[in-house]
């Protein structure tokens, strides 16, 4: 049986037919719009999600529809939808994972001092990444919405929860656990949503989806929409998924992916470990009933800070151009880019945070600030390191995927900042790749977690190679400038 694999991410909607062994034998992918209407908000219209979701869906399956027996979906978290219950059409825009609107309304949630008992029950703190303050912003924004929701009117869901919706023609309003937990409203023990955290936050129950394992029968596709009636058997956020197709299935494996941001997760197994260092305690997986957790840590601009060199500054042409422009300077010239656009994420939590090019001098150029982008990622990577060696983890590999663990000279300058080998795997479609792990696995493609793993294939090992000295001096630049965006808010 083959499966598709639905990718629903922050810039672009994929959809891609994997087969038994894990190759990908379709892929279809469209990009849609971004709204900008305020400075740090950043909205999706549901209807663009919705139709580019429909689209790659559609043109994968009739190139080579005729053995998928079954769907896997997965999708940028966080980010909140509300629609109509009865006719399915959303009160406002998606209020995308990176808006900082809801910045003043944690602050003063966490003047109240809830945010200790918050973290406690969902594993996160208060910041506006969460989903549980866009949703109230938009009870308060929308004339008669917070009534209609306490009224059951309304659904809430984060983008997975707004497909299967839609997939379903209305009839199934679920979610699973790896997306009920980015909301701030899921109690990570009792696996169930918590009415005190509804409280805190001001998010009536009556609007929450019903909360399935990753591996589970999300329902039928109505054959109106992609022409033919499709199980959905396996969802999960796009950061799980990832170490699902990463098969990192042992407590103390770790996975980085670098997409629009950064998001690094380390299984910890049956225990939620707790961070005395500002990293968040997720759901890895829920399989049949029981919690994998892990700790993660979410940096938000990566592959945006390149998108931002192409799109907005103009000084390469594609993404691939950098890796020689970086691998053209012998070091760093001093230049340090602190890409906090939409604030700064893990470890350090500063919303109002904006980003930052120093060390400039008249020999400057195109080079210099590309290798400072490039540079950024992997001392972000090295600050999420830091705070879990400082929790007590130390990871002995790095699994690295997405867009840009395409680029040889990152992953190498990756390995020498951690000072741990770099792995990358032969497929990097990650992602996709665990929601079809998931699906298959409800559907009895994979026998267990072992048969997957046994999928996972080694490409290419980064071993650090950089003298101690510039790696202590290389950080100690980062430090000082990444410490001045922390404090300048
Ligand atoms: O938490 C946000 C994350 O899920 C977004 O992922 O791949 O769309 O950047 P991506």
């Amino acid at each position: 049986m083959h499966i598709l694999a639905i990718d629903q991410g922050t810039t672009s909607s994929r959809a891609i037919v994997f087969d038994e062994t894990g190759r990908a034998v379709a892929v279809a992918q469209r990009e849609f719009p971004q709204h900008y209407p305020a400075a740090g908000w950043v909205e999706h219209d549901p209807e663009d999600i919705w139709t580019s979701t429909v689209a790659c869906v559609r043109e994968v399956l009739e190139r080579a529809g005729d053995r998928v027996g079954a769907i896997g979906l997965t999708n940028q978290r966080e980010t909140t939808v509300v629609w109509d219950r009865r006719t399915g059409k959303p009160l406002h825009n998606a209020i995308v994972w990176q808006d900082r609107r809801t910045a003043e309304l944690c602050r003063g949630l966490r003047e109240t001092g809830v945010e200790a008992e918050v973290t406690a029950r969902s594993g996160l703190i208060v910041d506006p990444y969460f989903s549980a303050t866009k949703a109230a912003w938009i009870l308060d924004h929308v004339d008669g919405a917070r009534l209609r929701a306490q009224q059951g009117d309304l659904c809430f869901g984060t983008v997975d929860s707004f497909l299967i919706w839609r997939m379903t023609g209305g009839r199934v309003h679920a979610t699973d656990a790896t997306n009920a937990c980015r909301t701030a409203l899921f109690n990570i023990r009792t696996q169930d949503w918590d009415d005190g955290l509804c409280e805190v936050f001001r998010v009536p129950r009556a609007m929450l989806p019903e909360v399935k394992d990753s591996a589970a029968d999300f329902g039928t596709t109505d054959p109106e929409v992609f022409g033919t009636a499709l199980p959905i058997l396996g969802v999960a956020g796009d950061q799980q998924a990832a170490a699902m197709g990463q098969a990192c299935f042992e407590p103390g494996t770790i996975k980085s992916t670098y997409g629009t941001g950064c998001f690094v997760i380390l299984n910890t197994g049956d225990t939620p470990l707790f961070s005395q260092n500002r990293l968040l305690t997720t759901v890895c997986w829920r399989l049949k009933g029981v919690p994998t957790y892990a700790v993660e840590g979410s940096i938000f601009v990566s592959g945006a800070a390149v998108q931002w060199l192409r799109d907005k500054l103009g000084l390469v042409r594609s993404a691939a151009e950098t890796e020689a422009l970086a691998a053209s300077l012998p070091d760093n010239r001093g230049v340090y880019l602190v890409p906090a656009f939409t604030g700064l994420g893990a470890p350090h939590w500063v919303p109002e945070a904006r980003g930052a090019l120093s060390g400039l001098t008249r020999d400057t150029g195109r080079a210099e600030i590309v290798r400072a982008t490039l540079e950024a990622v992997a001392y972000q990577t090295r600050d999420l390191f830091e705070a879990m060696a400082q929790d007590g983890m130390r990871p002995q590999t790095l699994r690295v995927d997405g867009g840009m663990a395409v680029n040889g000279w990152l992953m190498q300058f990756l390995a020498d900042t951690l000072d741990v080998p770099v792995d990358r795997p032969a497929v990097t479609e990650t992602t996709a790749l665990g929601a079809a792990f998931l699906a298959g696995l409800q559907a009895g493609v994979f026998a267990d977690l072992a048969d997957v793993a046994r999928r996972w294939r080694l490409d290419a090992r980064f071993t650090p190679a950089m003298a101690a000295d510039t790696r202590r001096r290389n950080l100690e630049g980062w430090d000082k400038a990444v410490g001045r965006v922390a404090s300048s808010r």
